[in-house]
């Protein structure tokens, strides 16, 4: 379920065309390293699932891809594993990609009415090198019986920070981090985000889709409301910047090797995925890992020709190469880049 009307105000990024490059499209090197590990190409694959059967064939497929091909690969919230310890096999893919750079998923508000101990214990399990701690409070509010307290987020962030022992890193659900909750994710301790910005998978819209089929005519009055909430992907990033994060992970919309070049162009560490894979994935190919292993060539290949056509030899070019911004992304990077710390 996509934005409608709201974009990742990626396209307001235009990078400037290099006509003289002096590069081999062979000499561009996309490599990054996250959290110690050097992975091929910045791409993450986002977060998305676990607990049941088929959820564990999507993790294994995906984390065979992120082996084989030197990215990140994100596990979903491993809160069923926590409620229920017997499904934690359908979020192990340590034995399948030993060398991957895996990250372990819990929500804040499962977090705070667990120990860091019992988080650990979940990044323990899996092998995960680091953790996602996700935020999705405009979901939660939409969907029926969904959480309603959200207070005491930010403890718990800071909690986590101090004790787990891995790095931690806050990740937003589609809806983005304004530097309001960046700053005072700072202030706490975070080093590292995942913007998942408005413009890609609305989960305010899978819920208000879910509370149509039955027949929830106020939560489906709520999402219609809410259904294009969000900071987009561009913003967040562009505002999150200069801000001093060790890694912000551009999620949110990212479908095409141009999106994985104009988000680091903004400053971004690498791109999350989510939805896109999921599709190629199981989108009725008769081979579903082929399918989604296509769809990253073609990012792979966008990125690199971006990178050329922009005269960038690796990622600290591309970060430095000139471009414009134009139109919404302006004004929300004008109407929120310049505020006082404290200011939301
Ligand atoms: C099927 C599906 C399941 C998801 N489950 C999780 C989750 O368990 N934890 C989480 O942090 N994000 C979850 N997400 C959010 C994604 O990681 C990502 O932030 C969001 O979908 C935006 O990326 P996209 O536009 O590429 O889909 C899920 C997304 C999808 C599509």
């Amino acid at each position: 379920m996509g934005f409608r009307r709201a974009s990742t105000l990626l396209e307001c990024v235009r990078l400037v065309h290099d006509a003289l490059p002096e590069l081999k499209l062979a000499e561009v090197d996309t490599s990054v390293t996250l959290f110690g590990k050097r992975l091929r190409a910045p791409i993450v694959i986002a977060s998305m699932t676990g607990g049941t059967e088929e959820a564990s064939r999507i993790n294994q497929a995906l984390a065979l891809i992120a082996e084989a091909r030197g990215y990140a690969f994100g596990l979903g919230s491993q809160r069923a594993m926590h409620l229920r310890p017997g499904t934690a096999d359908t979020y192990r893919v340590r034995r399948l990609a030993p060398t991957a750079l895996v990250l372990g998923n819990v929500g804040v508000v499962q977090a705070r009415a667990m120990t860091t101990s019992e988080v650990r214990i979940l990044v323990d399990e899996v092998g995960a090198d680091a953790l996602f701690v996700h935020l999705n409070p405009a979901m939660e509010l939409v969907q029926p019986g969904g959480d309603r307290d959200f207070s005491h987020g930010l403890e718990t962030i800071g909690r986590l920070v101090q004790g787990l022992g891995v790095p931690v890193v806050v990740k937003e659900t589609g809806c983005g981090i304004s530097p309001g909750v960046a700053r005072r994710l700072h202030d706490v301790g975070v080093r590292h985000v995942d913007v998942s910005g408005a413009g890609g998978t609305s989960w305010v819209g899978v819920e208000t889709k879910r509370a149509e089929a039955t027949g929830d005519q106020q939560a489906r009055a709520l999402g219609e409301a809410f259904w294009d909430w969000g900071v987009p992907t561009a913003a967040s990033v562009a505002l999150l910047a200069p801000m001093g994060f060790e890694t912000i992970v551009a999620t949110g919309g990212i479908s095409t090797g141009l999106d994985v070049a104009r988000a680091i162009a903004l400053g971004a560490s690498a791109a999350g995925i989510a939805r896109p894979l999921l599709r190629a994935l199981s989108g009725g190919a008769s081979d579903g890992p082929a399918a989604a292993a296509a769809m990253l060539d073609g990012v792979e290949s966008e990125l690199r020709a971006a990178m050329l056509l922009t005269g960038s030899r690796d990622r600290a070019a591309l970060r430095r190469a000139p471009r414009v911004l134009v139109g919404e992304l302006v004004e929300w990077i004008d109407a929120l880049g310049s505020k006082e710390p404290g200011q939301k």
